[in-house]
């Protein structure tokens, strides 16, 4: 197979992490007969020291002309970067909000599970934490509060600052079917988190999410306000199968799933549109205070690569092989700093990737 692959290694431990993973590709496309070909891209901060901006057209043409994109992370330190000085609309973040609703990538699929071979790094209590859990978030991507108007004004010498949240009942449904589509192959649940004891939009979000549960009765709906739902993720995570949320809760609930594990160096994430077209990155952030110096955990990146394989280019078998490989490691004993506890073998970097790709 002949893949076209756009690459953003993007800011802080982006350049590394990306790195490692294209290590891991490049065995495994050597390994199983293909031509992996790659194009940089530049987002976030990276675009800014080039162009002044954090997205620019030629960016998005370019991934447009690609059949998926792997990214590292993008974004430095807000209080010492000059990113930050720049207004907001042209700060690295925004860069990432546009390259999400240029290329339509409303459906954000971010896993969280326990590895058994992880298990003491999980802050969970013990009798929590031995259910084990394996849950994903289907996080709607492109609507709600990140991409509505907003303003700030001065209404009678009082600074008042708007933001709007506004979900139409398409943008609902899409995302609701595919958090059904994908519970069906995995548990068969799916938990909607909302505010419908307060807010509209959210009331929509549950008449909608119904609607469209009944094309699929196999599959068991429940819903969830927000709140109660950040407290169950600590409390028994275990009852989660597919959690599907909106753009806000969803950035919120993905940080305190993925910390749970206790291994937010070993998530990755999709973010895909109507297509087979999918924007692959790790769950984390750009870590810039341990920036290029060998220390960041570049698993989370390669299993984002692994993701791509699956979902972009239906490459189950090479996929296995990459998370295989990846559990082999960590069997054997391998930890970069982050998840390393007594007994196991630190590891760098560029080791960890090493290690990763000659077990392919
Ligand atoms: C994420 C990040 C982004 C988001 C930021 C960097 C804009 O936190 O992907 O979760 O909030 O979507
Ligand atoms: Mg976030």
């Amino acid at each position: 197979m002949n893949c076209k692959i756009g690459v953003i290694s993007g800011d802080g431990i982006g350049p590394e992490i990306v790195r490692e993973a294209r290590k891991v590709l490049d065995r495994t496309a050597e390994k199983f007969g293909h031509v992996f070909q790659y194009t940089e891209l530049l987002l976030g901060g990276a675009s800014i020291d080039v162009h002044g901006v954090p997205l620019t057209e030629e960016t998005i043409e370019k991934a447009k002309a690609c059949h998926a994109v792997l990214m590292g992370s993008i974004g430095g330190d807000a209080k010492t970067s000059p990113w930050y000085r720049l207004e907001p609309s042209k700060r690295p973040e925004a860069g990432l909000l546009g390259i999400r609703k240029a290329l339509n990538l409303f459906a954000n699929l971010r896993p969280a599970y326990l590895y058994d071979e992880l298990r003491e790094a999980c802050p969970l209590r013990e009798d929590i934490s031995a259910a084990g859990f394996d849950l994903l978030i289907m996080r709607e991507l492109t609507g709600g509060l990140y991409f509505g108007a907003r303003k700030t004004e001065n209404i009678d010498g009082v600074r008042t600052a708007t933001d709007t949240l506004t979900y139409n009942e398409n943008e609902i449904r899409r995302i609701a079917k595919r958090a059904f589509e994908i519970a069906e192959k995995r548990r068969k649940k799916v938990c909607s988190v909302d505010k419908a004891n307060v807010l509209d939009s959210s009331r929509l979000w549950r008449t909608v999410v119904e609607e469209t549960a009944k094309d699929y009765p196999d599959v068991e709906l429940s819903h969830m306000y927000v709140d109660n739902c950040a407290m169950q993720l600590v409390m028994n995570p275990a009852q989660f199968d597919v959690i599907l949320t909106e753009n806000m809760f969803g950035d919120i609930l993905s940080d305190e799933a993925s910390m749970v594990t206790g291994s937010i160096g070993m998530l990755s994430s999709a973010s895909l549109n109507d297509s087979s077209f999918g924007l692959y990155e790790p769950s984390h952030g750009s870590a810039p205070d341990i920036a290029g110096q060998d220390k960041a955990n570049p698993i989370a990146t390669i299993l984002s690569a692994a993701m791509m394989l699956r979902y972009t280019f239906d490459l189950d078998k090479e996929a296995d092989a990459v998370e295989n490989a990846v559990r082999q490691v960590l069997k054997e004993g391998y930890r970069t700093g982050d998840i390393w506890s007594e007994g196991c073998i630190k590891t760098g970097t560029a080791q960890m990737g090493d290690l990763i790709a000659d077990r392919i």
